[in-house]
């Protein structure tokens, strides 16, 4: 039986592993779709160290008219709502959903890049927002087997209107390993910006691993990404240490030397990508500070013109 107060809208990777650590942590969420039919699917989670589990998930669809009064109390009674969707698919997911739920459900957007929540915060109605990144890794075998493919910090923190209930906060971080809660959360937020700024766009580029990137052919660009982003955030009153950041965007690409970034898997899969909430989110919030921001610039347009040739 699931647990009417957490759902998950997004049956993603990090919506299926979220979901399993949750699961393990006896919290049992739902999911929350916008497919046709509401039902069971069986889950199932291959961890690093080989070993599998399987747990059945509840799958609610917002609007099937079969259904519609058994959804609209799950959605009801809906505490906590994690979106784990893609960044672009952000305002919708949570324009469907958020009338379905109570004034007093909190939302948690976890997902690459930032932005969304600019827009999303406007349509909550006083409803309680915070914002999360996680470094986990996992891909999707097929549609309900996960396999994890790496370890990684998780931050949480509250970002506006009512505060996550305590009690709700304290079961996610128990569940999530490695996560911690942060105060303010928007300078975590524009530290993984920076760390997705420089490795997605260059291996999707480039087509290669996260590891490639250690060349020194890459180093002037790289510094010169994540410079233009200290400056911007600066602007919005965000102060970053750019060693510091350096540092860290090159110990994520040698900790995840082997793996792919999820842009260049976007790109391999011919599917949209995350760029306008990454690189694309320096070069809007620079506009509004008449800060000139050109490599990054010129990172959206190169990914852009990658995009049309398989989109359109
Ligand atoms: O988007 C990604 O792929 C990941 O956030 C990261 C940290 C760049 C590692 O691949």
């Amino acid at each position: 039986m699931c647990n009417p107060s957490i759902a998950i809208l997004g049956a993603g990777a990090i919506g299926q592993l979220i979901y399993h650590q949750l699961v393990k942590a006896e919290l049992a969420p739902y999911f929350i779709t916008r497919g046709k039919t509401s039902g069971q699917e069986v889950l199932t989670l291959t961890h690093l160290n080989g070993q599998v589990t399987q747990s059945t998930a509840e799958l609610h669809c917002i609007a099937s008219s079969d259904t519609y009064k058994s959804e609209c109390l799950l959605l009801s009674n809906t505490r906590l709502l994690i979106v784990c969707v893609k960044s672009y698919q952000v305002l919708d997911a949570i324009k469907s959903a958020i009338s379905q739920l109570p004034k007093s459900c909190h939302i948690l957007l976890l997902h690459n890049g930032l932005g969304p929540h600019l827009e999303v915060e406007p349509l909550l109605q006083g409803r309680g927002l915070s914002l999360g990144t996680t470094s986990q890794g996992a891909f999707r075998q097929d549609t309900w087997r996960l396999k994890q493919t790496g370890t990684g910090i998780t931050q949480i923190g509250h970002l506006s209107g009512p505060l996550m209930p305590s009690a709700l906060k304290l079961s996610l971080l128990r569940a999530i390993p490695d996560s911690e809660w942060c105060t303010p959360i928007l300078p975590y937020l524009w530290q993984k910006l920076a760390i997705n700024a420089a490795i997605n766009p260059l291996t999707a580029i480039e087509n290669c691993p996260n590891g490639a990137l250690a060349a020194p052919k890459y180093k002037q660009e790289i510094d010169d990404i994540v410079t233009e982003l200290v400056d911007v955030a600066m602007a919005t009153g965000i102060e970053l240490d750019k060693l510091a950041l350096t540092n860290r965007v090159y110990s994520v690409i040698e900790l995840t030397s082997a793996n792919f970034s999820s842009m260049h898997q976007d790109v391999t899969n011919k599917r949209r990508t995350e760029i306008d909430s990454i690189n694309g989110y320096i070069l809007a919030r620079a506009k509004e500070y008449g800060l000139t921001t050109k490599v990054n610039l010129s990172l959206v347009k190169r990914i852009k013109s990658i995009e049309a040739s398989y989109l359109n």
